[in-house]
């Protein structure tokens, strides 16, 4: 079994864009700006932006963390996000979700310039996606797909059973996987909460994505010996040992997972980092675009 390495991995792409930005700026040009909007004051959601400004800093990309109340009113942000979309200094625009209950995520989602939709979730950018043409992919499962290119995983012709059919990652997912292009070409199952013979599906694929955000979902009696485990959840769970107070753990059993397959993403440091990457990527392109 060999732990498919995110934090590597991410090092590895945000290296390489780091000379990219810094070509950009030899040659007079500005380097990529991202604009992040958080609201309220979750706390994983705190976590997950901190990263993404970090990265955005190590790199040499400019950022503005943009930060509202919990009680901000939908016009109010919809009207931040029209100045972000008309400001020809931002590049990138993201706005972390969940949002608060008072807020249509689609109301937000339409008002980002699919442009600067760095997040890949406005429907031109899915609709892109899904015909095969150059777009902006949610940065989860672009991840994903830079994980497999980086360890060189056969996809070509495999089976593959993706759990979670969410907008932001099952359901790319299984786009990606079934796509005509390298790493792609596999035959997928887009498996859900209504899905029956989870575990048959589970057992005949050679790939398994989990992306439903429920710890250790995927047992070790699921697992075809030699399968690819692609973990996407990281659910926060009490864990009095830890300073936080809480461990992250991951949609699969990796102790009973890990002695059966090919390859594993580890949870922290799999696909996390790499969701990050991608981030970085979107980012630099929609720059590469603006200029
Ligand atoms: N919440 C969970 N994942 C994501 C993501 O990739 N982007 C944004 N904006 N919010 C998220």
């Amino acid at each position: 079994m060999q732990i498919l390495d995110g934090q590597l991995v991410s090092k590895t792409i945000k290296d390489s864009l780091k000379l990219d930005v810094a070509a950009l700026v030899v040659e007079g040009k500005r380097p990529p700006h991202l604009a992040a909007i958080l609201v309220g004051n979750n706390g994983a959601s705190e976590t997950y932006v901190g990263a993404k400004v970090k990265a955005c800093s190590e790199i040499g990309f400019k950022s503005t963390l943009i930060r509202m109340e919990d009680s901000v009113t939908e016009n109010k942000l919809l009207s931040v996000i029209g100045d972000l979309n008309t400001d020809p200094d931002v590049d990138g625009i993201l706005v972390q979700l969940p949002l608060p209950k008072h807020i249509s995520d689609e109301h937000v989602i339409m008002a980002i310039d699919p442009s600067k939709d760095v997040d890949g979730f406005h429907p031109v950018n899915a609709g892109k996606l899904v015909m095969g043409s150059p777009a902006f992919v949610s940065a989860t499962p672009h991840g994903i797909m830079l994980l497999l290119e980086h360890y060189k995983i056969e996809t070509k012709g495999k089976q593959a059973a993706v759990i979670g059919r969410s907008n932001i990652v099952g359901r790319p997912m299984s786009i990606l996987l079934s796509a005509n292009t390298n790493y792609g070409n596999s035959t997928v199952t887009l498996c859900h909460s209504h899905t029956h013979n989870l575990k048959e599906i589970c057992l005949r694929s050679d790939i398994i994505v989990a992306a439903l955000g429920r710890p250790g979902f995927v047992t070790g009696d699921m697992v075809k010996p030699g399968a690819v485990i692609i973990d996407v959840g990281i659910t926060r769970v009490p864990d009095a040992s830890k300073k936080s107070g809480f461990a992250l753990k991951g949609d699969v059993d990796f102790p009973a997972v890990s002695p059966k397959c090919s390859y594993i993403t580890p949870v922290p440091g799999g696909v996390g980092p790499m969701t990050i990457a991608a981030l970085m990527k979107n980012t630099f392109t929609a720059c590469q675009n603006n200029l």
